[in-house]
């Protein structure tokens, strides 16, 4: 099982369980400080936007043009920025650091 490091919005970092095989959104949004997810994954709400460390960016597979296309439309999208929804959890990304992106 994954553990993730979850940065919320007042900038505190939380130890959190994730599970391989599920999207990482699906754990941010179970978070009282975590994401909305209004789409459900759909890749059409950009609600489960988040930053992904420097160091781990080059381990997650690159994203998708319609992932990128709503990425470059949030004022708040930096390097870094994701969409939650998009990434899988792996036992390979144990450790991952992300922080909540500020809501739109
Ligand atoms: S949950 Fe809506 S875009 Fe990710």
């Amino acid at each position: 099982m994954p553990l993730l490091k979850v940065v919320d919005r007042d900038g505190r970092e939380h130890d959190v369980p994730a599970r391989s095989g599920q999207k990482l959104m699906e754990t941010l949004r179970e978070l009282d400080y975590g994401i909305s997810a209004i789409c459900g994954g759909m890749c059409s709400c950009a609600t489960c936007h988040v930053y992904i460390d420097a160091d781990w960016a080059a381990k997650i597979p690159a994203a998708m043009s319609d992932e990128r296309e709503l990425i470059a439309e949030l004022s708040h999208h930096k390097s870094g920025s994701r969409l939650s929804c998009q990434i899988e959890m792996t036992d390979a990304l144990d450790g991952l650091r992300v922080t909540i992106a500020p809501d739109e």
